[in-house]
C-alpha cells in the first residue's frame, strides 16, 4: 500500500516535470495502479513549451495581461499550460498599485501571484522603479515632479519597502530598475536621478529591495544591451561598479524587443559577458516585431517576413540555451491581439511581434521555439 502511493506521487511528480513517459513505463513495470483510480490531472502537455524547457533546466514565461486572466478561456489556458513563469505586463508598476498616495491596490497583482501558485509557476516581479507609468500624484512623465528632492527619496524608499515586502517570498526575480539609460548611454535625468544627483539611486533601490525580500533574485532590466553599443557598454560599466561595491545585484535582464528592420543583435556575446561579471541573465520581454499593414497591423507587408521572424525567435532562444547562467525567457506576451506592439511602434507600422495569432492560434514562431527545446532537451521533434 505504501509503495503504491508513492509510486503514485512519483507519477505526478513526474507529470509536473513534463517527464512522465519514463515514470509511467516503470510504473508499469512495477505495481500498476487500479484501474479505477483516475490518473492525476495532467497540468500541462508534454510537448508545452514549459514542460520542454523543464528538461533543460530553463523557465519559460509570459507577461500577463490581467484584463484577459481569468475571463479569455482560451488565454487563460496558454497561460497555464505553455509557461513556467509570469510576469505582470502592467499591474505591479507603480501607477496600479498606488494610485493615490498611500492607498495601495494590489488586488490585480495579488490574483496573478495566486494564479502563479495554482499552476506551478515562479513570477518575475515587474517592476520596482521606472520612470514610465508613475502614479500622476508623484510624477506625469517621470522627469518632473512637485515633490521636493527630500520627498522623492523618502517615497522611493517607502515604495520598494512596501512592494517586495507585500510580495516577500512570492517573487522570484525581481526588475529593480527599469531602463535607467537612454538610447545613447546616457543616465536618464529622471526624478530619481534629480533627487539624488546622479545615479546613486540605483545602488540604493537593490539595497532597499534585498533588505524587503532577502531571497528574490535582484535584476536590471532594460531594452538594446542585446546590441554591442553605447548603451550596452554603459551598463556594463555601471554593474560591474554595483558588484564592486557588493551592492545585492544578482541578475541583467535583456528585454529583447526585437524588429526584423534593425538586424539581429550580436545577443550571445552579450548575455556571456554580463554573466562573466558573475550575474544571472534572461530575457525578459521578448517579441519580434515586422512591418505591417496599416489597415492590419499584424498583417506582414512581406510575406517572407515570418521567416525572418522565426530565425531571429529561434536564434535569440538559442544564444539563451547556451550561456548557462541564462535562467528564463519570457516573450512579451503570446498573442498578437494583445500585443503592446501595433499601438506604440505605429510610424512606420509594426506589429506580428508575438507567437499565437489574433486567434490564440500557435503561429511558426512559437513551432521554432518548440523545435529549438525539444532537440536542446535531445528530444524528438513533435
Ligand atoms: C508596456 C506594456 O506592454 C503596455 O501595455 C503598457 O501600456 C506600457 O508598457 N518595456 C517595459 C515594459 O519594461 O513594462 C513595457 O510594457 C514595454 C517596454
Amino acid at each position: 500500500m505504501h509503495r503504491l502511493r508513492l509510486t503514485f506521487a512519483a507519477v505526478s511528480a513526474a507529470v509536473l516535470l513534463g517527464g512522465q513517459l519514463a515514470f509511467v513505463g516503470s510504473v508499469s513495470a512495477g505495481a500498476a495502479p487500479p484501474a479505477a483510480k483516475p490518473s492525476p490531472p495532467q497540468a500541462y502537455p508534454a510537448d508545452s513549451l514549459r514542460a520542454l524547457a523543464a528538461r533543460v533546466g530553463l523557465r519559460v514565461g509570459t507577461a500577463v495581461n490581467m484584463d484577459q486572466l481569468g475571463t479569455n478561456e482560451k488565454y487563460t489556458q496558454i497561460t497555464a499550460q505553455q509557461f513556467s513563469s509570469v510576469t505582470a505586463e502592467n499591474v505591479m508598476k507603480w501607477a496600479e498599485v498606488e494610485p493615490t498616495r498611500g492607498n495601495y491596490t494590489w488586488e490585480k497583482a495579488d490574483q496573478l501571484v495566486a494564479f502563479a501558485k495554482k499552476n506551478k509557476q515562479l513570477v518575475r516581479g515587474h517592476t520596482l522603479l521606472w520612470h514610465n507609468q508613475l502614479p500622476t500624484w508623484l510624477s506625469s512623465d517621470g522627469y518632473t515632479t512637485t515633490l521636493s528632492n527630500d520627498e522623492v527619496k523618502a517615497v522611493l524608499k517607502k515604495h520598494i519597502f512596501e512592494q517586495a515586502r507585500h510580495f516577500k517570498g512570492d517573487i522570484w526575480q525581481w526588475d529593480v530598475v527599469n531602463e535607467a539609460f537612454d538610447d545613447n548611454g546616457q543616465p536618464r535625468q529622471t526624478i530619481w536621478y534629480k533627487a539624488w544627483g546622479g545615479t546613486g539611486y540605483i545602488a540604493d533601490a537593490f539595497r532597499w529591495a534585498h533588505q524587503a525580500d532577502p531571497k528574490a533574485l535582484l535584476f536590471y532590466n532594460d531594452y538594446n544591451l542585446e546590441f554591442t553599443g553605447v548603451k550596452s557598454d554603459a551598463v556594463y560599466a555601471l554593474v560591474r561598479s554595483l558588484k564592486a561595491q557588493r551592492v545585492p545585484i544578482h541578475g541583467l535582464g535583456f528585454q529583447g524587443h526585437l524588429s526584423t528592420q534593425y538586424g539581429y543583435p550580436d545577443l550571445t556575446n552579450n548575455l556571456e559577458r554580463f554573466a562573466a561579471l558573475g550575474l544571472k541573465v534572461a530575457l525578459t520581454e521578448v517579441d519580434v516585431r515586422t512591418l505591417t499593414k496599416a489597415d492590419a497591423v499584424n498583417e506582414p507587408v512581406d510575406a517572407l517576413a515570418p521567416y525572418a521572424q522565426e530565425s531571429y525567435w529561434s536564434r535569440t532562444l538559442k544564444a539563451c540555451l547556451a550561456v548557462r547562467a541564462c535562467i528564463s525567457f519570457t516573450p512579451w506576451g503570446f498573442g498578437d491581439a494583445y500585443s503592446w506592439v501595433p499601438g506604440v511602434f505605429a510610424d512606420p507600422q509594426e506589429g506580428a511581434a508575438l507567437i499565437y495569432d489574433e486567434q490564440l492560434n500557435p503561429k511558426g514562431q512559437y513551432d521554432v521555439l518548440q523545435q529549438d527545446l525539444a532537440l536542446a532537451a535531445g528530444a524528438p521533434r513533435r
